[in-house]
């Protein structure tokens, strides 16, 4: 699959990409600012299409989907977390409107979001401001996460959405994640190798395309540029 943006349709920004992700699989994505890991997700709930090859999910190109269906099945968690004017509890239905209160408090437990919003004045009847500006941005992005889980979705995408969570919270926000949800794919961009590592595969990016793919430790031994990353933060890590 290669993909350029309309606009600039001689500057492709993925190339030759390819990969699989089964059910009940977790795969990173990982490479360094504008190397087009946001471009890459964002083809798969079809904000934009494929410039030359295709998408399948369960063996169907994407774009023979009903729009609305595809979406349904993915939980898209963006970069910068879309919540609006409202209480938590209706920026959580937002994915699913018929989603009962104990659905939402198990959600808001799996993102660690409890205990802060139970320290609101009104629990899940707080009000939030306009895009959520009355939060933290690691709250903003544990409702954004809180709201995935409650669509429920085939396949969970996770746009660096984690990056605003110090590493514990991130630590047990995923590994809660993984234990409750068994059966989803997960897709996750970051650019912290320890929000990565145990994915089952880790593709490398680099200037729109794959430079390595496999597990952290087959990485590690054979991919210069994943190495370097891990080597630039392994010192970090190993304080926290
Ligand atoms: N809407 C757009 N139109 C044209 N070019 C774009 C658009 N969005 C991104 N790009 C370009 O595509 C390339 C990849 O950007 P992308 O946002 O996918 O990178 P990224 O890996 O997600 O970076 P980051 O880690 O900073 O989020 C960049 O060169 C960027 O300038
Ligand atoms: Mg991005």
């Amino acid at each position: 699959m290669s993909f350029f943006y309309p606009t600039s349709p001689n500057d492709p920004v993925l190339k030759n990409i390819s990969f699989t992700a089964e059910p009940g699989q977790t795969v990173a994505f990982i490479g360094s600012t504008g190397c087009g890991k946001t471009s890459l997700v964002q083809l798969i709930p079809r904000m934009y299409d494929v410039s030359s090859g295709r998408i399948l999910i369960d063996g169907v190109d994407i774009r023979e989907y009903n729009i609305h269906d595809l979406r349904d099945k993915i939980g898209f968690i963006p970069q910068k977390a879309q919540l609006f004017t409202g209480t938590i509890t209706e920026n959580l239905r937002f994915g699913n409107p018929d989603a009962s209160m104990d659905e939402l408090m198990r959600a808001a437990d799996i993102a660690q979001a409890s205990d802060f919003i139970s320290k609101r004045e009104n629990g899940f009847n707080d009000m939030l401001a306009e895009g959520g500006s009355n939060l933290s941005g690691g709250q903003k992005q544990r409702l954004a996460i809180a709201r995935g889980i409650v669509k429920n979705p085939e396949i969970y995408v996770f746009d660096d959405s984690f990056s605003a969570l110090d590493y514990s919270t991130d630590l047990k926000l995923r590994t809660r994640l993984r234990k409750e949800i068994k059966d989803a794919t997960m897709l996750i961009v970051a650019q912290r190798i320890g929000t990565i590592r145990h994915a089952d595969k880790i593709i490398v990016l680099d200037e729109g395309r794959i430079v390595g793919q496999g597990t952290h430790e087959e990485l590690m031994k054979n991919c210069r540029i994943y190495y370097d990353i891990a080597a630039s933060q392994l010192s970090k890590e190993e304080l926290i």
